[in-house]
């Protein structure tokens, strides 16, 4: 334990308008998660009621998604202009901190150690957050939210469908993106309580303060 238990120190490491999205991104991705099973699987699973009623949900939930990524992005690039700054793993990153992350998380972590990466407003995300919400922002979610556009508007945007290969290749790869963010989600909430105390990273991402870990 260390002495400095008496006076905390706090960095202040999630903007407002992060957290704003965030959350309204984390409830709209769970919602079409849940409406997406039912959607999926009509037969087995009915939890709202009819099917039409699924999908208007679904859809409302991914134009919410949509919107509020767009938000991000802007507040990230234009606002902020550190989008690539944070998100993006230099060269030290891939070739060792990725490795000792995984180590620590594997295995320090539970020998009581603390991590690696230490987290500052320029430089927030330890090596293999940056893979993976990079992979996640910048990757599957502007790919499902462009593929739900074109399934939700079939009919406007056909010759699109067919130039990207048929309604059918769409639908299968935006359930496949989708199955990337259900297995995401359990990931990123048991990797979130990996803080020096298990809700040491929920804090910032409701007031924006992080304490700080001393050693
Ligand atoms: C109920 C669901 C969720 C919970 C409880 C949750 C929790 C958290 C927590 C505690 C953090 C801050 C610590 C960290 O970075 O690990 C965080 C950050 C983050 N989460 Fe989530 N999350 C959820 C859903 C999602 C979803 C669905 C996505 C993306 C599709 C997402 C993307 C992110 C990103 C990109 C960050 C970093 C944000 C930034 O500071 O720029 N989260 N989440």
């Amino acid at each position: 334990m260390s002495g400095h238990n008496e006076h905390k120190e706090f960095i202040y490491l999630t903007p407002m308008p992060v957290r704003i999205w965030h959350w309204i991104n984390a409830l709209g991705i769970v919602t079409l998660c849940i409406t997406g099973i039912q959607i999926r699987f009509p037969e087995y699973v009915n939890i709202f009621g009819t099917y039409k009623s699924a999908i208007r949900l679904h859809n409302t939930a991914g134009v919410t998604v949509s919107i509020s990524y767009a938000v991000w992005l802007c507040y990230y690039l234009i606002i902020k202009g550190n989008l690539f700054k944070l998100y993006v793993p230099n060269v030290y990153d891939i070739k060792m901190g990725i490795f000792k992350q995984v180590l620590y998380y594997f295995y320090y972590f539970f020998k009581g150690g603390s991590s690696p990466h230490h987290a500052t407003p320029d430089d927030k995300f330890n090596p293999m957050q940056k893979v993976a919400y990079m992979g996640l922002m910048l990757a599957l979610l502007p790919l499902v939210i462009l593929s739900g556009i074109l399934i939700m508007n079939v009919a406007p945007l056909r010759e699109w469908i067919i130039v990207l290969g048929g309604i059918k290749l769409l639908v299968s790869a935006h359930f496949l993106i989708a199955c990337c963010f259900f297995a995401f989600l359990f990931v990123h909430i048991y990797l979130a309580t990996m803080g020096h105390t298990p809700l040491a990273h929920f804090k910032p991402m409701w007031d924006g303060w992080e304490e700080i870990e001393h050693h």
